[in-house]
């Protein structure tokens, strides 16, 4: 079953300096439970795209569609930690919930989870941006999205960090399955999590190819097999 449908006819910004077009006809559907990575350089529009994705942004040629109730379950960790600076950690995790006493167990957790136990009472100035980071990550994590829109989650973090916390998402994801829609630069990253990965152009994005990624999760986790991987598919990879 499709989870998201996502068509991108055209997406431009009016500027000062003219109309920038951003996105020129980009279709993607994600199956139920699929998790696409989406790769591109940076300016590209894949942030864009997101945001249209998340119907953040109304204002562009096209259409998103949604299976029944997915919306509502939906979870996106932007590009940049959006914590608020005048509530704690635990305070911005216990937002996502109008009941969140109810939840208090499941807030413990994924903050022990990401590694912030201890850090709940700071608030977020006092954080480090890997930190932030990480209360970004528990916030989606904490609501068992059915839909997640990720927005290089894991970009600024040490590598043995990046490496634990999408061993996090994986595990999370065995627990709570979900269809999820992945940016990142990384294409390492993009080999070991996703099911397919798409290639975006520099700006305005058009898909420049598509891979169904056909490693094992043991293959995954080998830089070596990653590389070989890469290697028989180094068309796609220069096609950006
Ligand atoms: N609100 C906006 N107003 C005007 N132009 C914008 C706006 N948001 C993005 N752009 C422009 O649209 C293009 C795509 O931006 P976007 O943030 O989607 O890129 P990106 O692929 O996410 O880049 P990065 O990898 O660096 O995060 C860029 O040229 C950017 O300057
Ligand atoms: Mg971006």
């Amino acid at each position: 079953m499709t989870a998201l449908q996502l068509a991108i006819r055209h997406k431009s910004f009016a500027r000062a300096d003219g109309e920038l077009n951003a996105i020129e006809n980009i279709e993607i559907e994600i199956a139920e439970n699929e998790f696409v990575a989406v790769l591109g350089p940076s300016g590209c529009g894949k942030t864009t795209m997101l945001q249209i994705a998340a119907g953040l942004d109304n204002d562009y040629a096209g259409s998103a569609r949604y299976a029944d109730g997915l919306k509502d379950r939906m979870a996106y960790v932007f590009q940049s930690p959006t914590l608020l600076p005048w509530r704690t950690v635990r305070q911005n995790i216990e937002l996502v919930f109008s009941n969140p006493q109810a939840h208090a167990d499941d807030i413990a957790s994924v903050l022990e989870a990401v590694g912030l136990a201890g850090s709940e009472d700071i608030y977020p100035l006092q954080l480090s941006m890997g930190m932030q980071r990480r209360a970004s990550l528990a916030r989606a994590f904490v609501l068992r999205p059915q839909l997640l829109l990720m927005d290089e989650p894991f970009v600024s973090l040490d590598e043995p960090l990046a490496a634990r916390l999408r061993d996090l998402l994986q595990t999370m994801l065995a627990g709570n399955p979900a269809s999820v829609l992945f940016v990142t630069h990384d294409w390492r990253e993009a080999l070991s999590l996703a099911d397919r990965l798409i290639f975006l152009s520099p700006g305005p994005a058009r898909i420049t190819g598509e891979l169904a990624v056909s490693l094992s999760r043991r293959q995954r986790s080998n830089p070596a097999e990653l590389q070989s991987f890469r290697d028989a598919n180094e068309h796609l990879f220069q096609s950006g």
